[in-house]
C-alpha cells in the first residue's frame, strides 16, 4: 500500500518547478504535477538503465508500440495496431505538430473554452485562427457544471480545420458521454474536421468513473481521430516528456509523421524507458490506489467548499486531480488568484489562462497529500474570512 499521506519535500528537488517557483512561505497548488513519487516499476526501470551507465540513443520502436496498443486493448478494448503509435515530445508538442501538419492560416483549431492553456497558445505558435466553443455554465447550490451548446459547437467548429478536444476536461473535469462524443465526430465528420483528441487525464478516473476515448464509438469515427495518451500525468512523470500519439488512418499519420520528422522532435530514451514500464500493466495497482486516495481528496475539497466557503461554487471532477473553484459571487475585489497569493500565500492557476470565461476562477491542484490540500483550503478559507 502506498502512503499517499507523507509527500517528499520538494523545495530542493532539481523536478520541483511546482515548489520551487514560489517563494517558502507560499503553497503551490498550480502546475498539473502531483506531489507523490512515481510507482517503483517506472523507478526502478529508470535506474536499471542508469546503472548499466551507458545513456545511448533510444530509437522508439516495437516493443513500446505494442505496450501502448495493448494497453488501450486491455483498458477499452480498442484495437490498434502497434505501427499506427508514435512517440511524441509530450502531448503539447503532439497537437502543435496536428495543427502544423493539417491547418492552414484561413482554417484552424476549434475548442471548448475554458479549456488547458496551452489550447489558446496553438493560434499564435502555428499562426492559425482559433475558434472558441464556450460551454455553457449551470448552477445547483454551491456546484458548478458545464454543458455544450450544440448550435454555438456546429457554428464555430465547422470553419476549422481541427477540433482540438480535451477529454477528460482540463481544467473542468469532466468526462465526456459516448452520446456527447459521437454528436461530436458526427459534427466534425459532416465538416471534414479532423479530431485531435487530448486524453492525457484519461486514467485519473475518480469515483469509479469510466472512460472511452473517442477513436472507441467507432470504426468510422476511428478514421478522423488523433488520439494523445501518455504516462504523465497518470504516473507523475511529466518532466520526463513521452507521450503517444496514436493514428489509425495512414492519410493522417503520414503528414503528422513527416511534421515530427521535420522538426526533429526526439523523445529521451528515459521518458520512452519510463512509458513502457508504465504502461506495461507492472503500475496499475498503485493507479487504483492513487484513484482511491485522490477520489477522497476531491470529496474532501468538495465537502470543504460547501462547508466553509459561502458564496464560492465547485465542480465535482470525474477525472484529473483539478478543481475548478468560482468566486465571482464572493466578494472578493479583483483577481482572487492574486487575491489568494498575496492574501492566503496559496499559487493557484489563473482562471484566466483558460480563457475569458474562467475569470473570476481559480484552477486548484489537489495532486497532493491531504494534509497539505487542508493546509491550502484553510489558508484560502481565512484570508476570505479576514476579507
Ligand atoms: C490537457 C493537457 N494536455 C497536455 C498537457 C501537457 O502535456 P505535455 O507535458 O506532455 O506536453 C497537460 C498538462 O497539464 C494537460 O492538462
Amino acid at each position: 500500500m502506498t502512503n499517499f499521506n507523507i509527500i517528499p519535500n520538494r523545495r530542493n528537488n532539481i523536478n520541483g518547478t511546482k515548489w520551487t517557483f514560489v517563494p517558502k512561505d507560499v503553497l503551490p497548488m498550480w502546475v498539473a504535477d502531483m506531489d507523490f513519487p512515481a510507482p517503483r516499476p517506472i523507478l526502478n526501470s529508470l535506474r536499471k538503465a542508469l546503472e548499466h551507465g551507458v545513456l545511448g540513443y533510444e530509437i522508439p520502436g516495437g516493443v513500446l508500440q505494442e505496450t501502448v496498443a495493448a494497453r488501450m486493448d486491455r483498458l477499452y478494448k480498442w484495437k490498434v495496431k502497434p505501427e499506427s503509435v508514435l512517440a511524441v515530445t509530450g502531448i503539447v508538442s503532439g497537437f502543435t505538430v496536428a495543427a502544423r501538419a493539417f491547418c492552414s492560416p484561413k482554417k484552424g483549431v476549434a475548442f471548448h473554452t475554458p479549456v488547458y492553456n496551452e489550447f489558446h497558445e496553438v493560434k499564435d505558435n502555428v499562426g492559425v485562427p482559433q475558434m472558441d466553443i464556450p460551454f455553457v455554465k449551470s448552477v445547483k447550490g454551491n456546484i458548478i457544471s458545464y454543458a455544450i451548446d450544440w448550435d454555438v459547437f456546429e457554428k464555430q467548429v465547422k470553419k476549422a480545420r481541427i477540433f482540438l478536444l480535451c477529454n477528460p476536461h482540463n481544467p473542468l473535469g469532466i468526462i465526456f458521454s459516448r452520446e456527447e462524443l459521437s454528436r461530436m465526430a458526427e459534427i466534425c465528420i459532416k465538416h471534414k474536421v479532423l479530431i485531435v483528441s487530448d486524453e492525457i487525464h484519461s486514467e485519473l478516473l475518480l469515483g469509479g468513473s469510466k472512460f472511452i476515448p473517442m477513436a472507441k464509438i467507432s470504426r468510422e469515427i476511428e478514421k478522423h481521430v488523433i488520439t494523445l495518451v501518455a504516462p504523465s500525468k497518470t504516473f507523475n512523470v511529466p518532466g520526463l516528456f513521452c507521450g503517444f500519439a496514436i493514428i489509425p488512418n495512414e492519410e493522417l499519420r503520414k503528414p503528422f509523421e513527416m511534421e515530427m520528422n521535420r522538426l526533429r522532435l526526439h523523445v529521451a530514451s528515459m521518458g520512452l524507458q519510463a512509458a513502457n514500464a508504465a504502461f506495461s500493466g507492472q503500475c496499475d495497482g498503485w493507479l487504483r490506489e492513487l484513484n482511491r486516495y485522490l477520489t477522497g481528496n476531491r470529496d474532501f475539497l468538495v465537502d470543504y467548499v460547501t462547508k466553509y466557503m459561502p458564496n464560492v461554487r465547485t465542480t465535482l471532477p470525474d477525472a484529473t486531480y483539478l478543481g475548478w473553484l468560482d468566486f465571482t459571487q464572493a466578494g472578493i475585489q479583483g483577481s482572487p488568484f492574486e487575491f489568494f497569493r498575496d492574501t492566503a500565500k496559496v499559487y493557484l492557476s489563473d482562471g484566466k489562462i483558460f480563457g475569458k470565461e474562467g475569470e473570476g476562477h481559480v484552477r486548484i491542484n489537489f495532486g497532493t497529500s491531504r494534509g497539505t490540500l487542508k493546509e491550502g483550503l484553510d489558508r484560502m478559507r481565512k484570508a476570505m474570512e479576514r476579507m
